[in-house]
């Protein structure tokens, strides 16, 4: 017989009103890691001095467990504040001659975007958006991109999964095309933490992912990793005491006064998904999300996307919107689901199209995509 695991609302605090559909954007922490987090800050409080003597020991075990959780090398694996620093720290490090190419496809986080136009800026260089169709399938994401890769381009930056088509790509085998091209390959895996099992070991040379999305660690924590040769280039964003260790973990662990609490209890997370069988969890959270994903469509009279390998967590249900007309009214929408119907989701535009992003998290259940699917037609 098969059982299916129920819902654990009680691990965490959202409030029981809240139809929380979004955990994709900044996640939600476990009642158990916020209790930790506080009484590391508590202890902070007590005696910073003390506190701070203890914080390189502690952040040392705290980080070998985080790359343990990836099944990565800890020898290239550093903490940093979150995906955006790491696609930061990344850009900073690979050489890009002026007149050279910083490649993103259409599917980017503006954010990553903004950050390769600052440093395309900075050294005469340019970006290029390559266009990737929603219902690309693998060989025809390798494709396109393989087209726009040339002798210019000076890093290819891809999403793992995407935040506004919540796609997964394929990158080992982008990771093995830039290699075999000679180009230094950058992957955002924002999303990837717990949804991919091993995201980081797919052969890039930069690989960045959080953990407060979906291991629900505290804010402001997530991993950089760096391929070997690379190591003793990459420099963290801000210049501290750390500055001339030669080894590449260490390097990041020291930024100044900083609150180091959420990367030492990030592990407590980890050890919630476990106690949540987490990889059996996750399969049954994308059957759900599947189904509720369907219901909420039915019920705008429109559709769920279509994508090749959607998130496991996560699916786009269009609206039936013809486009966003500005990013002030996007938000104005969200606002207004957020107060009339009490519940939480995001939108995201592609090309001319609108969707809502569902997401599914331990404290789910199918009964919240039916609830929505109530509520929603009301704002339509
Ligand atoms: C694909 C992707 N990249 C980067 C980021 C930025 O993450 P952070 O705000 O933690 O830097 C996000 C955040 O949602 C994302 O979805």
């Amino acid at each position: 017989m098969v059982t299916v695991l129920s819902p654990r609302p009680d691990l965490w605090t959202l409030d029981p009103d809240l139809l929380h559909l979004n955990h994709g954007s900044y996640g939600a922490v476990p009642r158990r890691t916020q209790e930790l987090l506080a009484a590391l800050r508590a202890e902070t409080e007590a005696n910073p001095m003390r506190w701070f003597r203890s914080v390189a020991e502690r952040l040392t075990a705290g980080r070998l467990e985080l790359a343990s959780f990836l099944r990565t090398d800890p020898a290239g694996f550093a903490l940093v504040s979150n995906a955006s620093a790491g696609v930061t720290a990344a850009l900073a490090t690979v050489p890009i001659p002026p007149g050279s190419r910083i490649v993103l496809t259409n599917h980017a986080y503006g954010a990553v975007r903004y950050a390769a136009e600052r440093f395309a800026r900075a050294n005469q260089a340019e970006v290029v958006m390559v266009d990737v169709p929603l219902e690309a399938d693998d060989d025809s994401v390798l494709a396109t991109l393989e087209a726009a890769l040339d002798d210019r381009t000076a890093a290819l930056v891809v999403d793992q999964i995407s935040s506004a088509t919540a796609m997964v790509f394929p990158i080992r085998r982008i990771a093995d095309l830039c290699r075999s091209r000679g180009i230094p390959s950058i992957v955002d895996g924002a999303h990837a933490p717990a949804l991919l099992d091993a995201p980081a070991e797919d052969g890039a040379d930069f690989w960045t992912g959080n953990f407060h999305k979906w291991p629900a660690a505290p804010r402001a924590t997530a991993g950089f990793v760096v391929a070997e040769k690379w190591r003793t280039a990459t420099l963290p964003l801000i210049v501290s005491w750390s500055e001339h260790d030669e080894r590449l973990p260490e390097r990041f662990d020291q930024q100044g006064t900083a609150d180091y609490a959420p990367w030492i209890a990030a592990p407590e997370s980890l050890r919630v998904l476990a106690e949540l069988e987490w990889p059996r969890r996750r399969s049954e959270l994308s059957a759900m999300i599947d189904e509720g994903a369907r219901v909420v469509a039915k019920a705008v009279g429109t559709s769920v996307a279509e994508v090749a390998h959607p998130a496991a967590t996560m699916r786009l249900v269009e609206l039936p919107f013809d486009g966003i007309p500005s990013p002030e009214a996007g938000e104005a929408f969200k606002t207004k689901v957020s107060r009339d119907l009490k519940a939480e989701i995001t939108l995201t535009a592609f090309d001319t199209r609108v969707f809502v992003r569902l997401s599914a998290h331990a404290y789910n259940s199918p009964q919240d995509y039916r609830r929505l699917a109530e509520l929603l037609p009301t704002l339509l």
